[in-house]
Protein backbone atom coordinates (compact mmCIF):
# COMPACT_ATOMS: atom_id res chain seq x y z
CA UNK A 1 0.00 0.00 0.00
CA UNK A 2 1.84 3.46 -0.61
CA UNK A 3 1.93 5.43 2.00
CA UNK A 4 1.78 9.40 1.89
CA UNK A 5 5.88 9.64 1.89
CA UNK A 6 6.11 7.50 -1.02
CA UNK A 7 3.21 9.69 -3.02
CA UNK A 8 4.37 12.96 -4.63
CA UNK A 9 0.91 13.61 -5.89
CA UNK A 10 -0.88 16.93 -4.79
CA UNK A 11 -4.34 16.37 -4.24
CA UNK A 12 -7.40 19.19 -5.09
CA UNK A 13 -10.48 18.73 -3.07
CA UNK A 14 -13.59 20.80 -2.36
CA UNK A 15 -17.34 20.39 -2.88
CA UNK A 16 -18.99 19.21 -5.29
CA UNK A 17 -19.14 21.91 -8.39
CA UNK A 18 -16.00 23.86 -7.19
CA UNK A 19 -14.35 23.18 -10.01
CA UNK A 20 -11.57 20.40 -9.21
CA UNK A 21 -11.65 18.68 -12.33
CA UNK A 22 -11.67 21.94 -14.83
CA UNK A 23 -9.13 23.92 -13.17
CA UNK A 24 -7.12 21.21 -12.17
CA UNK A 25 -7.25 19.66 -15.59
CA UNK A 26 -5.77 23.14 -17.56
CA UNK A 27 -3.45 24.41 -14.16
CA UNK A 28 -1.59 20.44 -14.52
CA UNK A 29 -1.33 21.34 -18.34
CA UNK A 30 0.04 24.62 -18.24
CA UNK A 31 2.50 23.28 -15.19
CA UNK A 32 2.77 20.12 -17.68
CA UNK A 33 1.77 17.44 -14.34
CA UNK A 34 -0.17 14.71 -15.48
CA UNK A 35 -3.78 14.94 -14.48
CA UNK A 36 -6.14 12.20 -12.71
CA UNK A 37 -9.77 12.57 -12.07
CA UNK A 38 -10.61 10.37 -9.62
CA UNK A 39 -14.39 9.94 -10.75
CA UNK A 40 -13.64 9.45 -14.17
CA UNK A 41 -10.91 7.01 -13.49
CA UNK A 42 -13.83 5.06 -10.84
CA UNK A 43 -16.30 5.40 -14.00
CA UNK A 44 -13.13 4.04 -16.51
CA UNK A 45 -11.92 1.09 -14.44
CA UNK A 46 -15.24 0.00 -13.37
CA UNK A 47 -16.83 0.91 -16.24
CA UNK A 48 -19.76 1.86 -14.46
CA UNK A 49 -21.18 5.30 -13.96
CA UNK A 50 -20.86 7.32 -10.45
CA UNK A 51 -24.89 7.13 -10.86
CA UNK A 52 -24.68 3.57 -11.32
CA UNK A 53 -22.18 2.78 -8.28
CA UNK A 54 -24.92 5.03 -6.16
CA UNK A 55 -27.62 2.53 -7.28
CA UNK A 56 -26.10 0.03 -5.13
CA UNK A 57 -25.50 2.15 -2.24
CA UNK A 58 -23.39 4.49 -1.32
CA UNK A 59 -21.00 2.67 0.94
CA UNK A 60 -20.98 0.50 -2.25
CA UNK A 61 -18.93 3.47 -4.48
CA UNK A 62 -17.04 4.34 -1.32
CA UNK A 63 -15.61 1.26 -1.48
CA UNK A 64 -14.65 1.49 -5.35
CA UNK A 65 -13.66 5.00 -4.82
CA UNK A 66 -10.59 3.64 -2.01
CA UNK A 67 -9.89 0.90 -4.03
CA UNK A 68 -8.76 2.86 -7.08
CA UNK A 69 -7.72 5.55 -4.95
CA UNK A 70 -5.19 3.15 -3.74
CA UNK A 71 -4.49 1.78 -7.29
CA UNK A 72 -3.99 5.67 -8.64
CA UNK A 73 -1.75 5.63 -6.34
CA UNK A 74 0.29 2.44 -6.06
CA UNK A 75 0.90 3.12 -10.48
CA UNK A 76 2.04 7.18 -10.31
CA UNK A 77 4.46 6.17 -7.37
CA UNK A 78 6.75 8.75 -7.12
CA UNK A 79 5.67 10.70 -10.18
CA UNK A 80 4.56 13.94 -9.34
CA UNK A 81 0.58 14.52 -10.12
CA UNK A 82 -2.33 16.27 -9.76
CA UNK A 83 -5.33 14.25 -9.08
CA UNK A 84 -9.26 15.87 -8.90
CA UNK A 85 -10.42 14.13 -5.84
CA UNK A 86 -14.83 13.21 -5.74
CA UNK A 87 -15.80 15.78 -3.12
CA UNK A 88 -16.31 12.91 -0.70
CA UNK A 89 -12.64 11.58 -1.22
CA UNK A 90 -11.06 13.23 1.75
CA UNK A 91 -14.09 13.33 4.09
CA UNK A 92 -13.66 9.70 4.49
CA UNK A 93 -11.05 8.63 6.61
CA UNK A 94 -10.22 5.92 5.15
CA UNK A 95 -9.00 7.92 2.37
CA UNK A 96 -6.94 10.24 4.86
CA UNK A 97 -3.64 7.82 5.09
CA UNK A 98 -3.12 8.33 1.64
CA UNK A 99 -4.24 11.94 1.18
CA UNK A 100 -1.73 14.02 3.87
CA UNK A 101 -3.20 17.54 4.87
CA UNK A 102 0.32 19.15 3.08
CA UNK A 103 -0.69 17.82 -0.10
CA UNK A 104 -4.27 19.33 -0.47
CA UNK A 105 -5.43 22.37 -1.70
CA UNK A 106 -9.05 23.33 -1.00
CA UNK A 107 -10.90 25.08 -4.00
CA UNK A 108 -13.52 27.20 -1.63
CA UNK A 109 -16.03 28.39 -3.31
CA UNK A 110 -19.30 30.39 -2.17
CA UNK A 111 -21.94 27.90 -1.13
CA UNK A 112 -24.49 30.12 -3.54
CA UNK A 113 -22.07 29.69 -6.21
CA UNK A 114 -22.27 26.19 -5.98
CA UNK A 115 -25.76 26.02 -5.62
CA UNK A 116 -26.57 27.35 -8.55
CA UNK A 117 -24.16 25.47 -10.33
CA UNK A 118 -25.55 22.07 -8.70
CA UNK A 119 -28.90 23.46 -9.50
CA UNK A 120 -27.84 22.95 -13.11
CA UNK A 121 -26.31 19.61 -12.97
CA UNK A 122 -28.35 16.21 -13.26
CA UNK A 123 -24.97 13.63 -13.00
CA UNK A 124 -24.21 14.42 -9.83
CA UNK A 125 -26.32 11.70 -7.70
CA UNK A 126 -25.83 13.52 -4.11
CA UNK A 127 -26.33 16.94 -5.30
CA UNK A 128 -30.49 16.07 -5.88
CA UNK A 129 -31.91 17.14 -2.72
CA UNK A 130 -30.71 20.83 -2.24
CA UNK A 131 -31.41 20.72 1.76
CA UNK A 132 -29.31 17.83 1.71
CA UNK A 133 -26.46 19.31 0.07
CA UNK A 134 -26.72 22.51 2.34
CA UNK A 135 -26.13 20.14 5.10
CA UNK A 136 -23.22 18.22 3.53
CA UNK A 137 -21.60 21.70 2.91
CA UNK A 138 -21.85 22.75 6.30
CA UNK A 139 -20.37 19.63 7.94
CA UNK A 140 -18.02 18.91 5.54
CA UNK A 141 -16.15 22.71 5.42
CA UNK A 142 -14.74 22.33 8.34
CA UNK A 143 -12.85 18.65 7.40
CA UNK A 144 -11.96 20.75 3.71
CA UNK A 145 -9.65 23.47 6.17
CA UNK A 146 -7.43 21.22 6.85
CA UNK A 147 -5.76 21.34 4.00
CA UNK A 148 -2.51 22.96 3.45
CA UNK A 149 -3.84 25.32 1.29
CA UNK A 150 -7.49 27.20 1.13
CA UNK A 151 -7.95 28.54 -2.47
CA UNK A 152 -10.99 30.80 -1.85
CA UNK A 153 -12.33 31.82 -5.24
CA UNK A 154 -15.35 33.98 -5.70
CA UNK A 155 -17.71 34.15 -8.53
CA UNK A 156 -15.86 37.20 -9.84
CA UNK A 157 -13.03 34.49 -11.07
CA UNK A 158 -13.43 33.43 -14.25
CA UNK A 159 -11.82 30.47 -15.27
CA UNK A 160 -8.70 31.92 -16.29
CA UNK A 161 -8.16 33.74 -13.35
CA UNK A 162 -8.96 30.68 -10.91
CA UNK A 163 -6.96 28.90 -13.23
CA UNK A 164 -4.05 31.84 -12.50
CA UNK A 165 -4.62 31.30 -8.38
CA UNK A 166 -4.50 27.53 -8.78
CA UNK A 167 -1.21 27.61 -10.43
CA UNK A 168 0.21 30.23 -8.45
CA UNK A 169 -1.00 27.54 -5.33
CA UNK A 170 0.29 24.40 -6.77
CA UNK A 171 4.14 25.92 -7.55
CA UNK A 172 4.04 27.11 -3.82
CA UNK A 173 3.11 23.40 -2.67
CA UNK A 174 6.13 21.86 -5.38
CA UNK A 175 8.14 24.23 -4.08
CA UNK A 176 7.64 23.26 -0.38
CA UNK A 177 8.12 19.17 -1.77
CA UNK A 178 11.52 20.27 -3.33
CA UNK A 179 12.31 21.57 -0.74
CA UNK A 180 11.09 18.96 2.07
CA UNK A 181 8.90 22.06 3.20
CA UNK A 182 5.62 20.55 5.43
CA UNK A 183 2.77 23.00 6.47
CA UNK A 184 3.79 22.27 9.74
CA UNK A 185 0.11 21.70 10.69
CA UNK A 186 -0.58 25.57 9.17
CA UNK A 187 -3.33 26.36 7.11
CA UNK A 188 -2.57 29.08 4.46
CA UNK A 189 -5.34 30.75 3.11
CA UNK A 190 -4.32 31.54 -0.31
CA UNK A 191 -5.54 34.97 -3.01
CA UNK A 192 -2.91 35.46 -5.26
CA UNK A 193 -0.14 37.66 -4.19
CA UNK A 194 -1.44 37.22 -0.01
CA UNK A 195 -0.27 34.72 1.94
CA UNK A 196 -1.79 34.69 5.80
C1 LIG B 1 -19.24 13.18 -4.26
C2 LIG B 1 -18.73 14.02 -5.23
C3 LIG B 1 -18.60 13.62 -6.63
C4 LIG B 1 -18.46 12.11 -6.76
C5 LIG B 1 -19.58 11.42 -6.04
C6 LIG B 1 -19.63 11.78 -4.57
C7 LIG B 1 -19.34 13.68 -2.88
O1 LIG B 1 -17.44 14.24 -7.20
O2 LIG B 1 -17.24 11.66 -6.27
O3 LIG B 1 -20.77 11.75 -6.68
O4 LIG B 1 -19.46 12.86 -1.94
O5 LIG B 1 -19.27 14.91 -2.69
P1 LIG B 1 -17.37 15.81 -7.58
O6 LIG B 1 -17.01 16.56 -6.33
O7 LIG B 1 -16.28 15.86 -8.59
O8 LIG B 1 -18.70 16.18 -8.12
Amino acid sequence: MPTSAESESIFLTGFMGSGKTTLGKLAAAQLELIFFDLDEEIELRTQQTLAEHFVHSEPYFREQEHRILLELLSETGEQPCLIALGGGTSIHSVNQPLIPPERIIFLDVPFPVLEQRLAACTHRPLAHDPRGVKRLHEQRIPLYSQAAITLALSAEDDLMRATDKLIVCLRELLWDMAWGIGCGGLCRVRWVGQSF
